[in-house]
């Protein structure tokens, strides 16, 4: 009995949190680096703007969204994605009026109705960046490149870039009459999603993992681009072997959601059941005035948190830090405990992690929660020792014991530190 978490939901624990701090404070270090600042958009917007740009047709919106009617009778839906909510605000606040280049990036939770699996959830997380301005595939090649960046910072081996061009949607309509030319006599080999997908969106149906064996001698979208798309895409692929970023040419990578032009890419490794796409975007260059804004390109990725975290774990990658607590104070006597609780408080406005025992427990309970604290330091202080105005501090990981002024133990625990950083450095 009592309640649990809903399908699809998860809970994050201290023990597993730490993870997800390191991934966003990577995630935030190198958006600092490439010059992407934060935006915060709400979790909910109206159910029109994602039809509107992630497109009537896709399964995100026909099937996979929490939409609801408020009590004023608004159709509301939770995110299902960040791109939508970006672009709106950058038009509601005209970000396009300013001189420089419109470069954000986002990360929070995002909401879609889908079947569970393995590294698919109903709320996850996703970190994106949207860059709005610039026609530039100089500037696809930098997303793709932040995006290939976190990866590698984070520790995750086996990371692969993959890149196609979607074209116009001129050079799309054109490619689709090509392709269901193929398709069409080969529907009824096909599986069911796909068959439903020929009369939908056809271009969906070539990156189905099932019938690849059909697809032998299909068009490719390359072949039909137009030259401007021609050199948009070859420039884009000469910025990333500069970069040095790898990456294979997928012509038949075709993305979930409708709004892509030119360029679309994906991040891929395995290791998460039958799910190889840890993350992706591409370039939307008619997503800002298809809802409303002035004619304003834009380009980004969306990368999903919870398949980086997995990734890493399966992976075994170590943290570089773990936020432990550096000192656990120990109080014998009356007097001590209340010298305790005024030395933690100090200790704490110094910048040092300190912990002390609430539950009334023996000495050596408190010595073994220290220990499961995994604490460098333990400081025990007896009635006797606050007369002389001393404590004696316990280094752990030497089992060192030496004598120190009260007033000195936040500096010694402070040099202590630094000492310990620039030995483990050399
Ligand atoms: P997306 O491909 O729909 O793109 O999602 C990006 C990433 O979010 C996926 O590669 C995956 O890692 C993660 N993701 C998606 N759905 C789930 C789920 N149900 N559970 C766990 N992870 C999931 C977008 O959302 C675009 N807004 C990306 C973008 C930004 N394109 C341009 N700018």
């Amino acid at each position: 009995m009592g309640f649990q978490k809903l399908p699809g939901t998860q809970d994050f624990l201290p023990g597993s949190v730490e993870r997800w701090q390191f991934v966003e404070s990577k995630a935030r270090d190198i958006c600092r680096r490439f010059n992407f600042r934060e935006i915060r958009t709400p979790i909910f917007e109206s159910t029109e703007l994602y039809q509107r740009s992630v497109g009537e047709t896709t399964d995100v919106v026909e099937k996979e969204m929490y939409t609801f009617t408020d009590r004023g009778n608004r159709s509301v839906t939770l995110r299902p994605e960040g791109t939508a909510g970006v672009v709106r605000s950058f038009v509601e606040n005209k970000l396009y009026g300013e001189p420089e280049l419109t470069k954000l990036y986002y990360i929070g939770p995002m909401f879609r109705y889908e079947r569970q699996q393995a590294g698919r959830y109903r709320q996850f997380h996703q970190f994106g960046v949207e860059a709005l301005g610039a026609v530039d595939p100089a500037l696809d090649a930098e997303v793709i490149a932040l995006g290939y960046t976190f990866y590698t910072e984070v520790g995750l081996k086996g990371v692969s870039v993959e890149i196609n061009s979607v074209g116009t949607p001129a050079v799309r309509a054109a490619f689709r009459d090509r392709l269901l030319e193929f398709l069409e006599p080969k529907r009824e080999l096909l599986c069911k999603d796909c068959q439903s997908r020929i009369d939908r969106n056809p271009l969906r149906v070539l990156d189905c993992k099932v019938d690849q064996a059909h697809f032998e001698g299909a068009p490719s979208i390359l072949d039909s681009l137009d030259e401007e798309c021609r050199s948009h895409f070859k420039a884009l692929k000469g910025h990333l072997m500069d970069m040095n970023i790898p990456f294979t040419i997928n012509p038949r990578l075709v993305r979930g959601l409708d709004y892509y032009t030119h360029t679309a890419f994906e991040f891929k490794a395995e290791g998460i059941g039958a799910i190889d796409t840890i993350g992706g975007g591409g370039r939307y260059n008619g997503l800002v005035a298809d809802i409303g804004g002035p004619d304003q390109p834009g380009v980004g990725l969306g990368l999903g948190l919870e398949r980086t975290v997995i990734l890493l774990e399966k992976q075994g990658v170590e943290l570089d830090s773990l936020n432990g607590v550096d000192v656990y104070l120990v109080a014998l006597g009356e007097a001590a405990d209340r010298e305790v609780t005024r030395l933690l408080h100090s200790l704490r406005l110094r910048g040092i992690a300190a912990e002390r025992d609430y539950q009334g427990r023996k000495m050596k309970a408190q010595m073994k929660s220290a220990d499961r604290l995994q604490v460098r330091f333990t400081a025990i202080l007896g009635d006797d020792e606050l007369q002389r105005g001393e404590i004696s501090l316990k280094q752990m990981s030497t089992g060192e014991q030496r004598v120190v002024p009260l007033h000195e133990l936040a500096d010694v625990i402070i040099k202590a530190s630094i000492t310990n950083i620039n030995n483990e450095g050399v």
